[in-house]
């Protein structure tokens, strides 16, 4: 079982674009294990509770509640209209949710992981965190990034996380792939050796933040949001699940291949707090999740915030230039792990160049000749040159090198690779040139021949774009009129999915071309 979740999203406003990112991210990702033969589970959500989702709902005058019910739809409109094939749905206010974390609290109350101390201290009411000196910037202040910053005095209860340090060092220093790509496995190696022992403060009081799940053996307390949070990536793959319970079984899912979440909340909390949590329930080296850390998109090399105001908002972008474009944009122009500009003139440009201009000629071509010069019937008995043999070389590289990347998560590569194979289909079309050919009824069998090798590699190449572009993968499966093609895995792609005497359909355009009108002066 191939189980992988995202990180969940902060309901205290819009999705924006970095959600849509990662969300599209794990879904090919999910996709392309689906084509493998893997059974796959997809989970994706939201993070509805914690101090900055209590605070927007207050500005805004309505209880956390409605507040929280009202954004999530949001969010699952907007993966509707993306597309997503998620298998579960991780929504923090879910009654099986808190019975989980309430159930992990008082286990680990039981086994002497937690204690009540009282603290004084600095606290950021951004990131929701008690900050130390460590975390005071060169000038010895607390930097812009904790936003406003107050002292507080008070007692909440605290996890052993430190019992947990020495283990976790040593696991990462030896589980090579334990976090993907190797950079920021580094990140974490450096944290960890800087990393005082320190605990981490997991409650709230409620007098100070209501909106949280309540600790089961202190009424007085909430649950920190992050160890809430966390959390869900075992509660809804129904982990300590009631009888009768609808979720998933857990033994079969667990440990996760793959959760997919961005630089950000790598250190402390993905690569911290969640090993030491799964260490501290009883996991064992072997039960560890992966964490497959992606980059940022930015604007002009600066961060997107709400601030700057340079926010970009994936709805409005899926109904302006389709959701087929903003899909493939939000895969095609970033490597995995790194950060990328988000840049709307290089999304129109990837778009039309590589899909309406150069698979959506190949379409139109393979299609349309067909039908004209072979009253849509395909050929296969035919005269294979070394034209075609080459061609056929040609698609045994890229599905391999399409594989490669795909297998470590690189998804620009790997659309790099099949549009390799559609440029060479397109040249290889107008050096053989289908249309002369057709004039001679010598030159019949060449002409098949030609005609054949075009159908057959559009049927590869679309069930190698299935996991980034599903729907148009089955438009060109429609025309190719070729039912079964997507239901094919990636093995089966050998040469001959087109059988003798195919008849294929009519093209339509797949791949309709995005057309900026001038603003009007
Ligand atoms: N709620 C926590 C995650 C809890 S997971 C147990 C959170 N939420 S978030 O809404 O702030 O961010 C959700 C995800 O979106 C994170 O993985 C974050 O890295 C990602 N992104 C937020 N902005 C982004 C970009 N501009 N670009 C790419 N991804 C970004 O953190």
């Amino acid at each position: 079982m191939f189980y992988i979740t995202t990180a969940i999203d902060y309901v205290n406003g819009a999705p924006h674009i970095g959600h849509a990112y990662e969300k599209v991210l794990a879904d090919v990702i999910a996709r392309y294990q689906r084509l493998r033969g893997e059974e796959v589970y997809y989970l994706t959500g939201v993070d509805q509770y914690g101090q900055k989702v209590q605070q927007t709902a207050e500005k805004e005058g309505v209880n956390p509640a409605t507040f929280v019910k009202r954004n999530t739809k949001l969010f699952q409109n907007l993966w509707l209209k993306l597309g997503l094939q998620n298998d579960g749905w991780a929504a923090t206010t879910d009654e099986r949710h808190r019975t989980c974390v309430q159930a992990i609290l008082s286990d680990l109350n039981e086994k002497g992981q937690l204690y009540k101390k009282a603290y004084k201290g600095f606290y950021s009411v951004r990131q929701e965190q008690f900050l130390t000196d460590r975390d005071r910037n060169e000038a010895g202040e607390f930097g812009p990034e904790w936003g406003q910053v107050e002292e507080r005095d008070e007692e909440n209860w605290y996890f052993r996380l430190s019992d947990h340090a020495e283990w976790l060092k040593e696991f990462t220093a030896k589980q090579t792939d334990f976090v993907i790509p190797g950079f920021r496995r580094n990140e974490l190696l450096g944290a960890l050796a800087n990393s005082g022992e320190m605990d981490l403060c997991i409650s709230r009081p409620k007098e100070r933040l209501r909106w949280g799940i309540e600790f089961p053996f202190d009424p007085d307390f909430v649950t920190y949001v992050w160890f809430d949070a966390l959390i869900n990536y075992i509660s809804f793959a129904g982990y300590g699940k009631k009888e009768g319970s609808d979720l998933p079984d857990f033994k079969k899912l667990w440990p996760c291949a793959a959760h997919v979440i961005g630089k950000d909340i790598l250190v402390p909390a993905h690569g911290i707090y969640w090993p030491c949590m799964l260490h501290a329930m009883g996991f064992s080296d072997g039960e560890m999740p992966k964490i497959l850390v992606h980059g940022w998109w930015n604007m002009k090399g600066e961060k997107m915030s709400k601030s700057l105001g340079n926010v970009v908002d994936p709805d409005a972008l899926a109904d302006k230039f389709g959701v087929d474009a903003l899909r493939y944009y939000l895969v095609r122009d970033i490597t995995t792990g790194k950060d990328a500009d988000f840049d709307l003139d290089r999304l129109v440009m990837l778009y039309n160049q590589e899909l309406a201009n150069e698979l959506g000629n190949l379409c139109n071509r393979a299609l349309n000749m067909t039908a004209r010069f072979a009253n849509g019937i395909v050929t296969t008995t035919s005269e294979i040159g070394e034209d075609e043999q080459k061609l056929r070389a040609s698609l045994e590289t890229v599905t391999a090198e399409y594989r490669a990347a795909m297998d470590a998560f690189d998804i620009a590569e790997g659309l790099k690779a099949i549009n390799r194979q559609v440029t060479y289909c397109n040249a290889y079309a107008e050096r053989n040139k289908p249309w002369e050919l057709a004039k001679d009824p010598a030159l019949k069998g060449r002409l098949d021949a030609v005609l054949y090798h075009l159908v057959e590699s559009l049927a590869h190449c679309a069930v190698l774009l299935s996991p980034v572009l599903p729907d148009p993968a089955e438009r060109i499966a429609a025309q190719l009129r070729m039912d079964d093609l997507l239901k094919l895995k990636l093995d089966d792609l050998k040469w001959g999915l087109v059988a003798e005497g195919h008849e294929t359909g009519k093209p339509k355009p797949v791949f309709p071309r995005i057309v900026i009108e001038e603003e009007a002066s």
